[in-house]
């Protein structure tokens, strides 16, 4: 049975340190021998295993509310793009989502994606794309009124052209943002990935019109030969 995530120690330090070489197999593209490769000999994706999470990227959640500190006790959580799943396993404990911290207010899960996501105990789970109209209102009704938190790690499917998946996953988060506006109650945060790369500066001013703080930050785990960062915008001034 895979252990319970802690949702501590978020350095990834003190792991194995011996390096697996992948031979190239016939019938395997290069790139797919160097993803295993780099798979294999990945910390954080050994920690993960070890330590019951979905996938690595729920070290960058961590990693970013250590730093930002919005996913807390009470807190009315909106993950768009989850699947599969290792942010809504870091919120849980955090926001306090099965009551299991007496004495402290019981957060709200929802969880979103365009695919079927295993279930996790204490986050309510949607097949949905959150571009759909109305998705908005059907949230709201789903939360029973608005999110103290939207945070997305969405990432549009890759064309291979550096450019063109910049932009995508530019006015994806835009269109995230739009969604944030529309469902987070005053003195919200937002949190989702970027490509850096030149494109994100309009989404940046639109951010600091509708926030009181934005940072821009990029996560120790998150891959150094990535050019993804992620945006977290606090302090939301709610609709006007
Ligand atoms: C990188 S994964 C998220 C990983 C997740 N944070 C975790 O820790 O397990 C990105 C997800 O975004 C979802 N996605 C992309 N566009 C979407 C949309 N328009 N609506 C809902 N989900 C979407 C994809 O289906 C994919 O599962």
């Amino acid at each position: 049975m895979a252990k319970k995530p802690t949702g501590k120690n978020t350095s990834g330090r003190g792991l194995r340190d011996l390096t697996v070489k992948v031979k190239t197999a016939r019938g395997r593209r290069l790139s797919s021998t160097r993803w295993l490769q780099r798979q294999l000999n990945d910390p954080y994706v050994q920690r993960a295993k070890a330590e019951g999470y979905r996938g690595r990227a729920a070290f960058k959640i961590m990693e970013i509310d250590d730093k930002y500190r919005f996913l807390v006790p009470g807190a009315r959580v909106v993950d768009l793009g989850c699947a599969p799943g290792g942010w809504l396993q870091v919120a849980v404990p955090r926001v306090n989502a099965l009551g299991e911290k007496s004495g402290k207010k019981v957060g709200t899960i929802l969880g979103i994606d365009l695919q079927e996501v295993e279930s996790v105990a204490g986050c309510d789970i949607y097949q949905l794309d959150f571009m759909d109209e109305g998705a908005d209102d059907q949230v709201k009704e789903w939360l029973g009124g608005g999110a103290d938190v939207v945070m997305s790690d969405m990432a549009a499917s890759s064309s291979g052209h550096k450019q063109t998946d910049h932009l995508r996953i530019i006015s994806l988060c835009e269109a995230a943002a739009y969604f944030a506006f529309d469902v987070l109650d005053e003195g919200g945060t937002f949190v989702a990935k970027v490509l850096a790369g030149g494109a994100e500066g309009e989404l940046q001013k639109l951010l600091k019109q509708k926030f009181t703080k934005v940072a821009n930050f990029k996560p120790p785990s998150s891959r150094s030969d990535s050019s993804e960062k992620f945006v977290v915008a606090q302090g939301f001034r709610g609709r006007t």
